[in-house]
């Protein structure tokens, strides 16, 4: 039997390289071996967003751009969080055996109130909402970026705590990192992040994509001297997006420690790659977007593959509590 995965990503905003390359690029490589569930996080967006059409508009958007970047409707279960009420029923089972101070520890709602995000109760047992999520199809792995690393933790230890409680309900994921991935960094050097404003949208026309990615921060060692590749942001997506044994990262990382080479001549080689790396994706959301029949029908096939699922493991949550 193959193996399953399950991941979501929250619709707060246009998808950027940083969640392709931590997240979204796994989900297409274990597309086939594994049984896929890939969700749009809309609950957990409320958190975030209080613009309903805008919600609306970024919910429709990260579906069109999942199967642009290469999910298979016929091999991935495609779903949107709101369309499988059972998870919340379970959210709530689990917030039951969550103690208060695993949530105080979580870093999550610390980052996100320092930055200006209300403090609502929403957002501070966020992760018990994202345990349910996981626990509810009973994947074996969760492909995710670093920073969701201790969300995954929390998943366990509820799990653990629940099944320790009621018996063995919940099977007990783990997280997978793409080896390449870490934290890629933004326009500004910091983690490319949404609530930054440093991201880049890989889907953005060619000049205003090359024009943004002149914007990115670099130092100030004069063209000819020679340059550390490592440090340098540029190079740092670059070796992300292309891999770090592809010949043309290797030859750029040359060119930066041989000398002679400008800062703008390595932003003109990432816009290249980022348009070659994305050209299919591009063209295949242009038709995507003229099709909303055809991701209507893929969201209804996937609520129903993911309620089936959902149902059997909620049943057993259920009746492990006395309901
Ligand atoms: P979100 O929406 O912030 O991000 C979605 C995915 O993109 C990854 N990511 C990155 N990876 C590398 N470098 C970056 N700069 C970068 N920025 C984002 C994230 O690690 C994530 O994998 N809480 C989740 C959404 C969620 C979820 C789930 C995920 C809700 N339920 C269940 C997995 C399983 C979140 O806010 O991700």
């Amino acid at each position: 039997m193959k193996k399953r995965i399950l991941s979501g990503i929250q619709p707060s905003g246009q998808l950027h390289l940083g969640n392709y390359a931590g997240a979204i690029r796994q989900f297409v490589e274990m597309q086939g071996e594994y049984e896929v569930y890939v969700f749009v996080a809309s609950y957990h967006a409320l958190t975030s967003t209080r613009d309903p059409e805008v919600l609306g508009n970024n919910i429709r958007q990260i579906v069109i751009d999942y199967i642009a970047f290469g999910l298979d409707p016929k091999q991935a279960n495609i779903y949107l969080q709101h369309d499988v009420p059972q998870v919340t029923e379970l959210s709530w089972i689990l917030s039951c055996v969550c103690p208060k101070h695993m949530m105080d520890k979580a870093t999550s709602y610390k980052d996100k109130t320092a930055k200006g995000l209300a403090a609502s109760i929403g957002l501070y047992t966020y992760p018990i909402l994202q345990a349910a999520d996981i626990l509810s199809v009973d994947p074996d792995f969760v492909p995710v970026g670093e920073d969701q690393i201790q969300h995954i933790e929390i998943t366990r230890d509820l799990a653990q705590k629940f099944n320790h409680h009621y018996g063995e309900v919940f099977k007990l994921p783990a997280h997978r990192i793409r080896a390449d991935a870490g934290v890629l960094p933004g326009l500004d050097g910091e983690k490319m992040s949404k609530s930054y404003g440093n991201t880049i949208d890989p889907f953005m026309p060619e000049k205003k994509l090359r024009k943004l990615l002149n914007k990115i921060v670099t130092d100030s060692t004069p063209m000819e001297d020679p340059k550390e590749p490592e440090t340098c942001t540029v190079y740092k997506i670059f070796k992300a997006i292309a891999g770090s044994d592809d010949q043309r990262t290797v030859d750029l990382a040359n060119q930066y420690r041989a000398g002679g080479m400008g800062y703008g001549h390595a932003k003109k080689a990432l816009a290249d790659l980022i348009l070659d790396h994305f050209g299919d994706a591009r063209k295949r959301r242009e038709e995507l977007m003229a099709d909303p029949g055809y991701v209507e029908k893929v969201l209804a096939d996937g609520a129903a593959a993911a309620r089936e699922k959902v149902g059997e493991v909620t049943e057993r949550a259920r009746k492990a509590v006395g309901l």
